[in-house]
């Protein structure tokens, strides 16, 4: 196969990767870590989200964190934002982008945000009509797209109808989460298939936590489909906190290997990309989730 010659990284460790994490993380140390990131190469960094503060009390401190990272071109900030109240509060925070997100599970979307599927998308609409007042992209989130804690394997149709729906609707990327990390080449290839039906296969991204190990072997399936964007989380940080035994997504360091030794482009620099992953697992006091981390040596 042709592989392409660039592929676009969303870094979504200080979002996903943290918001999973029960000590409260000072804003300065996300900050830091985001400054670290954007030092690393890092051009696309999902630096938080503005949701109730109840649900992920971890992230409460968006707008603070927002308030403090480096801000140069080039350099650009999304926020996850649930609702219009989120969106608001992103807005007004700095966000260059934000991200809505729905599940194609019903279970899920209950467990996540309190609502079902059709209602969540409810709640889309006026973020979208929001953002596009303001000018601002707007990311679509599809959690689940492979299988669901609850109700375990997710149709291929469901995922490519949710997935038109949030294009018609503005999204300009779509994000597809196999968000406990069950999925297989076969499944994302099934996924992809089907979202590409309704949403240019170059707005897809592919969004894969790495609970079975697979996230790698999924972002190649992904190539082989047409898919260069992806969101990954330095150290393999995280999980959702609303879906029981997901662990994070796949490590931003692996997958820069991976895309390197592929020939393709990212702009990340390893040394410093893996140095991120070790401080950071070390400021949080927890192994890094990710194969760099043990394995790399300096090169220079
Ligand atoms: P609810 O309790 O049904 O909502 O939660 P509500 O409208 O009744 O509001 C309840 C309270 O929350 C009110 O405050 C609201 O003002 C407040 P009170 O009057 O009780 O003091 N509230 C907010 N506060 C701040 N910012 C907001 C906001 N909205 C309401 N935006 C809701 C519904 C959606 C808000 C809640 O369920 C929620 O916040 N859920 C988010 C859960 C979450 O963040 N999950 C993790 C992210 S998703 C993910 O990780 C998957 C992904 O990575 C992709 C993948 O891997 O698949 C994206
Ligand atoms: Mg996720």
């Amino acid at each position: 196969m042709v592989y392409p010659t660039q592929a676009i990284i969303n870094e979504v460790g200080p979002r996903d990767g943290l918001q999973n994490e029960k000590t409260p993380i000072p804003a300065a140390l996300k900050i830091e870590l985001i400054e670290r990131l954007a030092a690393a190469g890092l051009t696309s960094i999902e630096a938080t989200s503005f949701v109730s503060p109840r649900w992920v009390p971890q992230l409460a401190d968006g707008a603070e964190v927002l308030a403090g990272v480096p801000r140069r071109p080039g350099l650009r900030y999304t926020a996850l934002v649930p609702n219009l109240k989120g969106f608001e509060a992103a807005r007004a925070a700095g966000a260059d982008e934000v991200a809505v997100f729905v599940a194609a599970s019903e279970s899920f979307s209950r467990k996540n945000t309190n609502c079902s599927i059709a209602e969540a998308l409810e709640r889309c609409a006026p973020v979208l009509a929001a953002a596009a007042e303001a000018g601002m992209p707007v990311r679509g989130y599809i959690s689940c797209i492979a299988g669901c804690p609850f109700e375990g394997e997710v149709s291929p149709a469901r995922v490519g109808r949710l997935a038109g729906e949030l294009h018609a609707m503005g999204c300009h990327q779509i994000s597809l989460g196999d968000t406990i990390g069950v999925g297989t080449p076969r499944q994302i290839r099934a996924a992809i298939k089907a979202a590409a039906v309704h949403v240019p296969v170059e707005r897809l991204i592919g969004h894969y936590h790495d609970t079975y190990g697979m996230a790698l072997a999924n972002v190649h399936a992904s190539l082989e489909m047409g898919v260069f964007r992806f969101d990954s989380s330095v150290a393999g940080l995280g999980g959702c906190p609303y879906a029981p035994g997901a662990t994070g997504n796949v490590a931003t360091e692996d997958l820069a290997y991976l895309m390197r030794g592929l020939g393709i482009e990212t702009g990340i620099n390893m040394n410093k990309l893996v140095a991120v992953a070790r401080w950071i697992s070390a400021k949080i006091d927890r192994p890094a989730q990710s194969a760099l981390a043990l394995a790399w040596r300096e090169q220079g």
